[in-house]
C-alpha cells in the first residue's frame, strides 16, 4: 500500500492529543476483541475531548474510539454552536499503527474540516498523519443534502 507522508501541522499540540488518547485507550471496555482503542479531538474551544472503543456482545453495536471521541466533543461543547474539531489522535499499543475505519471517516467529515490533520500513534511514538480529505475523498457532506 502506497504510505502518505504528511508532515504534522506544529500549531497542533500532538503531544497532549497523544497523551490523552493512551489514556483513552486504558478505559476502552473490548472484552470480545481485546483490542484497545483511544482517541483524541482537539475542538475550536481548545479543549480536548476522549473516547475508547466500547464493544457490546451483539458484536455488531460496538462503537469505535473515535465516533465516541466525537460523541464527547458534541456533549461538552459549550460554545452554544455546534463543535468544530481541529484534529483527532488514534492510539493503539501495537507496532502497527491503527487507521480510522470506513464508518469512522464518514463521521469524522462531518465535523472536521477537510484539511484537518489525523494522526494515528502507539508507544513506540510512531506516526502517520492523514487529511480528512485523504481519509475520505469526496465524502458526502451536510452540504450535499442541500440540493
Ligand atoms: N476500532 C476502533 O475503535 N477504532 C478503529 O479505528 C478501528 C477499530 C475498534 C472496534 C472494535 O472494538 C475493535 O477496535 C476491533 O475492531
Amino acid at each position: 500500500m502506497k504510505q502518505i507522508i504528511n508532515k504534522p501541522d506544529k500549531s497542533i499540540v500532538w503531544q497532549a492529543l497523544s497523551a490523552q488518547a493512551q489514556l483513552a485507550s486504558r478505559k476502552s471496555y473490548s472484552p470480545y476483541s481485546n483490542f484497545k482503542v483511544g482517541s483524541a479531538a482537539l475542538t475550536t474551544e481548545n479543549t480536548i475531548v476522549q473516547g475508547c472503543n466500547v464493544e457490546n456482545a451483539s458484536y455488531g453495536l460496538t462503537v469505535c474510539a473515535e465516533r465516541n471521541c466525537i460523541a464527547q466533543g458534541v456533549i461538552n461543547n459549550a460554545s452554544g454552536n455546534t463543535v468544530e474539531f481541529i484534529a483527532m489522535v488514534i492510539y493503539t499499543e501495537q507496532e502497527k499503527l491503527t487507521p480510522p475505519c470506513g464508518a469512522c471517516r464518514q463521521v469524522i467529515s462531518e465535523f472536521f474540516p477537510r484539511t484537518a490533520q489525523v494522526m494515528a500513534t502507539n508507544h513506540l511514538n510512531a506516526q502517520q498523519l492523514w487529511t480528512v480529505e485523504q481519509l475520505l475523498p469526496d465524502a458526502f457532506l451536510p452540504d450535499d443534502l442541500l440540493g
